[in-house]
């Protein structure tokens, strides 16, 4: 089981849209969990849709992080995509517990009890620094770090990077990290925030999802986005990046 902690800690830079459509394409090669740890809860509208907010107060991962739950206990079936659904109470967090470092192993203890159930699990994280991020960033097995063209993208992803290392040292574990640009146009200031980004060395900028009004409109409405249309085939290319990083040994054995 491979973890993908979709991090960004600028607001709306494409976290959310990236988690549920890298999961949809995910799953078509493993089973795959997704798990919702923002308080504003975009996944959890995505994934479950029809479900109240009473039944999703009672099962969320809030409690799963403070320890009082089991991970059976709060994961909601999909028909491809199995999810735990996350709640506004997330945000007494911070009030409720000590310290990251106690939530942290809790996620991670959960998340290894179902380890010979899913092939990879997608995890989105709120747009500022949380607990809830510290937790997910100790859990993964690759940060995804989706950054759009915006006057703060490289002052945020020099934030997120030192928050990385932060929990790194914190639990003495390195992480790989991955930067996917989102919504770039063709601008020569978005060339050049595009160059910025691949001048950081140590970590690499996967292939552009384009900007796309399918991929905004189906999101909206809650829908994957059609097979084979570009978009969907973006997502796809993704998939296979993610794999190459986090688990380059499970390639295609047929195709060498
Ligand atoms: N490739 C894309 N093409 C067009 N619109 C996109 C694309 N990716 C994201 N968007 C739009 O950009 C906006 C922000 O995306 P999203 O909600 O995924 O960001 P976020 O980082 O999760 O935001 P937040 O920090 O609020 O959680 C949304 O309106 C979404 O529909
Ligand atoms: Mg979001």
């Amino acid at each position: 089981m491979k973890v993908v902690t979709v991090s960004n800690i600028k607001g709306g830079s494409a976290k959310s849209t990236t988690a549920i459509h890298l999961a949809d394409s995910l799953s078509r090669r493993g089973k795959t969990l997704v798990i919702d740890m923002d308080m504003q809860a975009d996944l959890t509208d995505f994934f479950l849709p029809h479900h109240s907010t009473e039944a999703i107060e009672e099962k969320n991962v809030m409690s799963l992080l403070l320890g009082r739950s089991k991970i059976e206990d709060v994961l909601i079936k999909g028909k491809t995509i199995d999810i735990i659904p996350s709640t506004l109470t997330l945000s007494k967090l911070v009030r409720i517990a000590e310290d990251p470092f106690f939530l942290s192993q809790n996620l991670k203890k959960a998340i290894d009890s179902v380890s010979k159930e899913y092939s990879y699990v997608v995890i989105d994280t709120p747009g500022s620094a949380k607990y809830e991020l510290t937790s997910a960033l100790y859990c993964a097995n690759l940060v995804l770090i989706p950054v759009t063209p915006s006057k703060w993208a490289i002052r945020a992803v020099n934030l997120l990077l030192d928050e990385i290392s932060q929990t790194e040292s914190l639990f003495s574990a390195s992480k790989k990290s991955a930067f996917l640009p989102c919504l770039f146009g063709t601008s020569k200031k978005h060339r050049e925030i595009l160059e910025r980004l691949r001048s950081i060395e140590e970590i690499p900028t996967l292939n552009e999802i384009p900007k796309s009004e399918s991929i905004k409109t189906k999101t909206e409405k809650h829908e994957f986005l059609k097979k084979d249309s570009n978009p969907w085939h973006a997502f796809d290319v993704l998939a296979d990046e993610v794999i190459r990083i986090v688990d380059p040994e499970n390639r295609f054995p047929f195709l060498g």
